[in-house]
């Protein structure tokens, strides 16, 4: 089997490449795996955006100028020299956009393994840790694209919740009045955020999206008000509020700093709007803070203990899924793309960010 990998640019995102090679020899301790689908959201064009700044190019590096974008699916493993490790058995976590993948697993339990290559000793461990499907709560096969699209933006999202209410939505929210103002409404990290802080009391939640997208948030029923980015003006400018920003766009950030005077904090979360990314220089109101998942990972797990997070998560995963995925008004359609054409289609069409909110995007590149 050729070992295939989809680069891009990393310094144009629009230019691609199918890079076709022979499959690389095991080492000791290392394990091949097929990588069967990924999900691929904006959320992943954001890694390729930072790639440089934090460091998202050097899970799976590549040639000069060259990048593979990580992305989160599920593989089988199809030859192993790592005890411990059994052909056949499936694992989720964060792999190339490839057909293969080799791996050294490191660390093993029975609910999966750390990758231990050296090149990403230094990486974050959310982003190095596989689980092992078969024993794994959050699995379910019934749903699993739906898992590999929304598993790492929904755990985000629910720790976005947890920190805003966690420091009293920095004295925002009370007596109804309190805003929180969410861009990118329609990403599903967004959506996966107001769908927990929907149940909070004492704040309205406004969803800012562009012109096409606001009838699907509105669909949704998570936001109280949605709103077109044109629509600042229908704002409250006096309540006490926060920015959750989700598309990093400079020019709105300013507007929406300008407009909520009484602007309490402001939340730099994401970078949908890729082509209008920018700093924060001359901002009215609060410095922005970007969140860091990790930090309130490690939070809670010293307040509550390991155990007790992953229940509390999963079983606010557990109705999100069930939301998100009910037959009748489902929030996500999934739709395959096998193939490299298909692959670099899809990947063009979630670049441009013309893509319909509804769909969720899976790929392949392995045989069959
Ligand atoms: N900090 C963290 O730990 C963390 C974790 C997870 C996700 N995030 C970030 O959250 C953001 C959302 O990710 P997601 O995967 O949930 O997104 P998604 O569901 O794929 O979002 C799609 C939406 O993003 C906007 N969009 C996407 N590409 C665009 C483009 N090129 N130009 C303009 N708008 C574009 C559009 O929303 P609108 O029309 O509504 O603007 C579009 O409907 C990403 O930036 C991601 O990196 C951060």
């Amino acid at each position: 089997m050729r070992r295939l990998d989809f680069l891009v640019r990393k310094d144009e995102l629009g230019a691609t490449c199918l890079r076709e090679s022979p499959p690389q020899s095991l080492g000791d301790g290392q394990a091949r795996l097929c990588v069967e689908k990924f999900a691929l959201t904006a959320n992943n064009i954001t890694y390729a955006a930072f790639g440089e700044a934090m460091n998202y190019w050097n899970f799976y590096p590549a040639e000069t100028g060259w990048g593979q974008i990580p992305v989160w699916g599920f593989a089988t493993v199809v030859e192993s020299r790592c005890p411990g490790i059994a052909p056949g058995e499936r694992f989720y976590g964060y792999y190339p956009m490839s057909n293969e993948v080799v791996l050294q697993p490191l660390r093993l339990s029975p609910g999966g393994f750390m990758e231990g290559a050296e090149h990403r000793a230094a990486l974050h461990a959310v982003y190095n840790s596989y689980s092992r499907c078969g024993a794994d709560p959050f699995h379910d096969p019934d749903t699993e694209d739906a898992e590999a699209i929304l598993r790492p933006l929904y755990t985000t999202s629910w720790l976005i919740d947890d920190f805003l209410a966690n420091n009293d939505f920095f004295g925002a929210a009370g007596a109804g009045t309190g805003l929180v103002v969410l861009s990118s409404a329609s990403s599903k990290t967004a959506y996966g955020t107001a769908f927990r802080l929907a149940r909070r009391q004492g704040i309205e939640l406004v969803g800012l999206t562009s012109a096409a997208n606001v009838g699907f948030c509105r669909d949704l029923a998570c936001y109280h008000r949605v709103l077109a980015y044109d629509q600042l003006d229908q704002i409250d400018a006096e309540a006490p509020s926060i920015y959750v920003d989700f598309a990093g766009n400079a020019a709105l950030r300013k507007a929406i700093h300008t407009r909520l005077v009484n602007l309490k904090f402001s939340s730099s979360i994401g970078g949908t709007h890729v082509d209008q990314l920018g700093g924060a220089h001359d901002l009215p109101g609060p410095r922005p803070v970007l969140f860091f998942a990790p930090a309130q990972i490690k939070k809670r797990n010293a307040e509550w203990g390991a155990a007790l997070l992953s229940q509390r998560l999963l079983e606010s995963w557990r109705e999100f899924i069930g939301t998100v995925c009910r037959p009748a008004e489902p929030w996500l359609l999934i739709e395959h793309h096998r193939g490299a054409d298909a692959v670099q289609a899809a990947y063009e069409r979630v670049l441009s960010g013309r893509d319909d909110p509804r769909k969720g995007r899976m790929l392949s590149l392995a045989d069959g």
